[in-house]
């Protein structure tokens, strides 16, 4: 597909590698509504594309408040006359472990990273359905595959995630409805800032971008990165339990 002149909507481009794709869609002469919460951070974005091709549109909004997601995607579908791709990015990740391990804590992540996107899918499908055509990437994680040692809320809740968009994609493929799961593996962002231990071939959010950007136009039906990380990711699937939780408790020993 060409990037060009899409109607995009992208949840979470306040920050991080939101931010930067924002950034790059608009610049190639695309439509690009943006979805957050903080104000200050979407006006620097419209400072940041004055001048650029296409044009962007922001909103402030939660993910997690559903008559509000209801309100922007019914609002947005209207200002663009319909939506080819819904990138779905919002996120929230932060150093967990059994000090932290209370329902307050996992409920925030799994309401953020789940239920966010499932709002905003719910909202979606009748107008994609409507059109019979749109695609919609969900940003997932290389960290679905295995309960990592302190991120045991955040990788469950990017295993739903890839868990449900696998399932959507097979029904809604019949609808003419392409379904993308994105799946990075360390990018520098506000999230990974906090993190307290090493990331390893951490990259920069506007290389993540322009390997996002590529994985849409050729229409990947999973866009992870990077390689490396990838064949990492799945060779740690394959490890037997107790070789895994013995590597985990060398990587992280304060856990
Ligand atoms: N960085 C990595 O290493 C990495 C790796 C794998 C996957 N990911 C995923 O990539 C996505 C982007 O993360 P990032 O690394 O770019 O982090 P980030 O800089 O912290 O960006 C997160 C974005 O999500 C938005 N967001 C959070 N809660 C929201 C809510 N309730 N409603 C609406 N928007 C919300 C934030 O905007 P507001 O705070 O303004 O609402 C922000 O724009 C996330 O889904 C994350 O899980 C990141």
């Amino acid at each position: 597909m060409e990037l060009k002149n899409k109607k995009i909507l992208l949840t979470g481009g306040s920050s991080g590698i939101g931010y930067a794709l924002s950034k790059k869609l608009v610049l190639k002469g695309n439509s690009v509504a943006v979805l957050a919460r903080r104000g200050d951070r979407l006006l620097q974005l419209t400072n940041d594309c004055k001048g650029s091709e296409g044009n962007l549109y922001t909103y402030k909004c939660d993910v997690t408040d559903k008559p509000g997601v209801k309100e922007v995607i019914s609002e947005i579908n209207k200002t663009l006359g319909g939506i080819d791709i819904a990138i779905l990015n919002s996120g929230i990740g932060r150093p967990e472990g059994i000090r932290k391990f209370n329902s307050e804590n996992a409920f925030e992540i799994f309401n953020t990273n789940v239920i966010g996107v499932v709002n905003c899918i719910e909202m979606l499908l009748p107008i994609l359905l409507t059109q019979k055509s749109g695609v919609i990437a969900g940003v997932s994680s290389l960290a679905d595959n295995k309960g990592y040692s302190g991120s045991g809320f955040y990788s469950g809740s990017k295993a739903a995630v890839t868990l449900i968009l696998e399932s959507l994609s097979t029904e809604l493929k019949k609808n003419g409805i392409k379904v993308i799961t994105i799946k990075p593996g360390f990018v520098k962002s506000e999230m990974t800032a906090k993190n307290n231990f090493k990331m390893p071939f951490i990259m920069e959010a506007g290389k993540a971008a322009d390997i996002i950007i590529k994985g849409l136009i050729k229409e990947k039906r999973i866009i992870q990165f990077p390689l490396i990380t990838a064949i990492g990711a799945k060779f740690i699937g394959l490890l037997p339990v107790k070789l895994f939780e013995f590597l985990e408790s060398k990587r992280r020993p304060e856990n």
